[in-house]
């Protein structure tokens, strides 16, 4: 059976509550359920886990070696310029796919660069929760 790793990354816990004209109205237990539901229907298991601490993010990250076939990561602000993230995710070496709910491309300057896309597998924004399904689908069935 297929195990993810999704990763939440700061800020995220605040979902519903958090500028919902940009990151959409449900809660991450909401979006959580979704995923789980959508794993399943599909035999995949998923670890799901919010951090608003980089280092614990990078355990997170480093814990996955272990059993994950596969990680789907919305760091947050750290996206943008979080070299520890980004190095952890090149040593587990395991798919990663990053995921945001806005589109980074169409929003301020500095969310315009990712320092973690060059060691995903690929980069899935602008979709709202379902930004998530994708990352999964893409690992799941990509
Ligand atoms: C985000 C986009 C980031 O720029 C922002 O800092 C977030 C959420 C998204 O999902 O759209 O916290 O990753």
């Amino acid at each position: 059976m297929p195990k993810i790793l999704v990763i939440h990354g700061p800020n995220l816990n605040l979902l519903g509550q958090r500028e919902p004209g940009v990151y959409g109205t449900l809660t991450l237990d909401e979006i959580n359920a979704r995923l789980r539901e959508y794993a399943a229907a599909r035999g995949a298991e998923l670890e799901i886990v919010q951090s608003n601490h980089e280092g614990a993010i990078v355990d997170a990250l480093h814990g996955a070696r272990e059993w994950a076939s596969g990680v789907v990561i919305n760091a947050g602000a750290y996206t943008h310029y979080s070299y520890a993230i980004r190095d952890a995710i090149a040593a587990i070496g395991i798919p990663t796919v990053e995921v945001h709910l806005s589109n980074i491309h169409a929003r301020e300057p500095f969310r315009h660069t990712s320092v973690i896309a060059p060691v995903c597998r690929g980069q899935i924004a602008g979709f709202g929760w379902r930004s998530y399904i994708l990352g999964l689908s893409a690992l799941l069935e990509g």
